[in-house]
């Protein structure tokens, strides 16, 4: 079953982003450029810097042109930020950015409470957006919420995701990212939904963006990749959250699901060890511990003494009759 894995996986880091979002003191605007500069000397294939929200709606993220100004670009990293709507766009572009990061839900009630508005009007919105971004030659990925379930409503149609994807794909964007907001996937649903994605829609980059809220995330990864994924979105130290969904908790951790992949064979172009030094800078950073299974345990080469004793009991003369 694992014969036939990629060789090659793509990390998109959204610490400072969905991360950041959650947390409940602001982060200072130098700590996040540092941070990110760190990311970016990582071998990460993109980082998901900021977003362009309204600062009302999103606080934490109020600094989002002071950050992406700030910041070293590493050649080779792809930098993107979320963009809800017209102004964010217009904001995104005054930083130069590399591409933009448009966000809809696939739930009806997701939408109002996270964007304000039916998903029908975010679609129209979204749409000029995509249009502007067009003519500015900057290329637009889709993150659509809620895809494997809504904690208001419940479960999403599959039919219904496929359906928005469609309306997507005849506009000018790069690729969708499929989110599972509040952890409500598995691995069954990520694989079926993933695999009709690919196929369905070709020409379209298809990323996948996991929350651990039920401990299913490297499950999930592990689903997806089986069904051709390549692109993970996933977050330092494990943070993570959207502040409309009730009950969201963090996303896959960045150095776990780096470190299962390599694992299993799968390269990412990531500097494990890079990486982990950044974590252990989080918790300071944040203020409070983070979900990161790897900051702790480190990584299965890790190698420890033996007790003392072990040496006189190996060169005892074992009666093994
Ligand atoms: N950047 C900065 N300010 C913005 C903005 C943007 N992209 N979009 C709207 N605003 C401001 C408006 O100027 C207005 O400010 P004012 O009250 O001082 O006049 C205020 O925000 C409300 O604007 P309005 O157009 O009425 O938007 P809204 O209240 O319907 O909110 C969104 C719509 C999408 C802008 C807002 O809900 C939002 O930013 N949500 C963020 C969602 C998110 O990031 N969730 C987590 C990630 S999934
Ligand atoms: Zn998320």
């Amino acid at each position: 079953m694992f014969g036939s894995l990629p060789t090659r996986l793509y990390i998109n880091d959204v610490v400072t982003r969905d991360g950041f979002q959650n947390e409940r003191s602001f982060i200072p605007t130098d700590e996040k450029i540092s941070l990110i500069n760190d990311l970016s000397r990582s071998g990460l294939a993109k980082i998901e810097v900021t977003s362009f929200t309204s600062p009302k709606a999103i606080p934490a993220l109020a600094d989002a042109e002071t950050v992406m100004k700030g910041i070293d670009r590493e050649p080779g990293v792809i930098y993107t930020a979320l963009v809800p709507n017209i102004r964010g766009a217009e904001r995104a572009l005054s930083c130069n950015i590399d591409e933009i990061n448009l966000v809809m839900s696939m739930s009806e009630t997701h939408n109002l409470s996270n964007l304000r508005m039916p998903r029908e009007n975010s679609f129209a919105q979204l749409a000029e957006v995509i249009r502007m971004a067009d003519l500015h030659h900057l290329p637009v990925n889709v993150s659509l919420s809620t895809v494997f379930g809504c904690p208001m409503e419940g479960q999403v149609e599959p039919a219904e995701v496929y359906r928005w994807i469609e309306r997507f794909s005849a506009l000018p964007v790069r690729g969708v990212t499929l989110c599972d907001t509040t952890g409500m996937a598995n691995p069954a649903q990520v694989f079926q939904i993933s695999e009709t994605v690919r196929r369905q829609f070709p020409h379209l980059e298809v990323t996948l963006h996991f929350h651990n809220t039920r401990g299913m995330a490297l499950a999930n990864a592990i689903a997806a990749v089986q069904a051709g994924v390549i692109s993970f979105d996933a977050s330092l130290g494990g943070l993570g959250g959207c502040p409309y969904a009730p009950g969201a908790t963090g996303n896959v951790c960045t150095e776990d699901l780096v470190h299962m992949f390599h694992a299993i064979g799968c390269e990412t172009g990531v500097d494990l060890a890079r990486l982990l030094a950044a974590t252990a800078r989080l918790p300071e950073i944040v203020n409070h511990d983070v979900p990161s299974h790897l900051l702790k345990a480190g990584p299965a080469d890790r190698r420890y003494a033996e007790p003392t004793f072990v040496a006189e009991l190996r060169a005892r003369n074992w009666d093994t009759a």
